[in-house]
């Protein structure tokens, strides 16, 4: 069988043969034969956006893999500094690369006084700190004004050098000024996760923020959550990079998009859920209304690409052991497991090939390392930021155009105007 469809126009009978490569179709294929005839696709279903080279996910086999490594070799050796690395530069660094970019990262953790001062510390007192992240993120495009010269390498590389490094910065910043506690400025003689640990928590008697199986748990947590090709947020970056925008406005727009509770922001709805069933036995009766529709969505499960398991959710499971033993299990996760099993065995859930995905477990761990829930979408910005630069990178080496989508118009045919007082 040839690896082709076959295209006719009944209203010409003129017919175009178009390869099917690698899956798909070539739209400029399809345009020739009808070049205004639209796919109707919302919420992009059936259509790649664009080919990129930097994560490939493979949702029926449970397959991630960051530039052909397995997600399980990277969360078991790896740093999610040198994932980053790898992300950017398309290839692991030699010992000589990584000692340089985790040098360059860490001498580039601090933030402008003004920024702190003067923006940071000028949102209400409790304002969530991912509505403090996107805004602050979108404000560093201010201080450096020649990150709008995105034609340049070296530009370009410096800025994706500032936000990876700064992003941790920003996000304990939101946190410290939230909960009433003095700034910490970055200590550049750690390393970036446990940086990260020492910003937010020191110096609070009751997190173990320097304990290094903590660090590790949320490296790895970093590792997996640093990119997963073209969601919703990286959609975003992609969209608004391919109007040349500056790479913090772009990202700004990323952590908007991530921040929703169908995205980024289900770890913290999982928690909620999890805190509202209140115990093992309210389980059945909650799984229960969610199937008639009246309990909402399980949060944390179903995924549009994954229709078998969630690789990262496998991973996660194995570090939430790791972290409790340190910290002691969280209370809710016997709830959850109880909640798993039992949609697991439910029909409703097996049928529409809904299962855990990476948010149902993190949040427990977030939760257990003693992160409060608000910050749970800013720890998943975090790691995200290098994926959305990779992506961004990719998208202007590809000279793209820019991202235009056609829309389907239903609304009213033309009108005729009719002046206020006689409507
Ligand atoms: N609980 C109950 N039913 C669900 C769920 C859920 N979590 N997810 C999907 N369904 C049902 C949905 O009602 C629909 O049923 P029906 O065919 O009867 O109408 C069917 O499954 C297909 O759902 P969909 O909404 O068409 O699936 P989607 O691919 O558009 O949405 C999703 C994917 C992740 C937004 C969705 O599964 C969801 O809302 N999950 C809960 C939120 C969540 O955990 N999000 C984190 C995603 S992973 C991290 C990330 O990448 O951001």
């Amino acid at each position: 069988m040839p690896e082709s469809i076959t295209i006719t126009d009944n209203r010409t009978g003129e017919s175009i043969e178009v390869p099917i490569v690698d899956g798909g179709v070539d739209a400029t294929e399809w345009r020739k034969l009808l070049p205004n005839v639209w796919f109707y696709d919302p919420a992009f279903m059936t259509t790649a956006a664009c080919s990129s080279s930097i994560t490939e996910l493979d949702g029926d086999n449970g397959i991630l893999r960051y530039r052909g490594y397995p997600i399980e070799d990277l969360a078991e050796h790896s740093t999610y500094i040198e994932v980053a690395y790898l992300l950017i530069h398309g290839e692991l660094p030699t010992a000589a690369q990584f000692d340089a970019w985790n040098h360059e990262i860490t001498y580039h953790t601090f933030i402008h006084e003004n920024m702190r001062k003067r923006f940071m510390e000028g949102f209400h007192y409790d304002a969530h700190p991912m509505g403090m992240l996107v805004s602050a993120v979108a404000a560093l495009s201010t201080f450096y004004p020649e990150a709008k010269a995105i034609d340049d390498p070296e530009i370009r590389h410096k800025q994706i050098v500032r936000l990876i490094a700064k992003m941790p910065t920003i996000a304990a910043c939101a946190h410290r000024f939230y909960s009433g506690m003095p700034f910490v400025y970055p200590d550049n003689s750690k390393q970036f996760t446990e940086n990260f640990l020492n910003m937010m928590f020191n110096p609070v008697e009751w997190v173990d923020y320097s304990h290094p199986v903590l660090a590790k748990a949320l490296d790895t947590l970093f590792i997996l959550h640093a990119d997963h090709e073209q969601n919703c947020s990286t959609t975003a970056m992609r969209v608004v990079g391919s109007s040349h925008a500056d790479p913090y406005t772009a990202c700004s727009a990323a952590s908007a998009a991530l921040y929703g509770p169908r995205h980024g922001g289900a770890n913290e709805q999982v928690v909620r859920m999890l805190t509202e069933i209140g115990s093992i036995e309210n389980v059945p009766d909650f799984v229960k209304s969610v199937k008639e529709g009246s309990g909402g969505r399980l949060q944390g499960f179903g995924h549009r690409v994954y229709k078998n398991y969630d690789p990262r959710a496998t991973i996660i499971k194995k570090t939430a052991e790791d972290v409790f033993e340190v910290t002691g299990k969280n209370p809710l996760l016997d709830i959850a497991l109880k909640l798993e099993e039992v949609a697991l065995s439910d029909e409703y859930f097996t049928s529409r090939k809904l299962y855990p995905n990476v948010d149902f477990y993190s949040g427990l761990i977030y939760q257990a390392m003693s992160f409060p829930i608000d910050m749970f979408p800013v720890l998943f910005a975090i790691p995200r930021t290098s994926g959305w630069l990779a992506h961004w990178e990719e998208l202007l080496e590809q000279d793209s155009r820019i991202s235009r989508p056609r829309q389907l118009y239903i609304g009213e045919p033309e009108r005729e105007y009719v002046a206020i007082d006689q409507r």
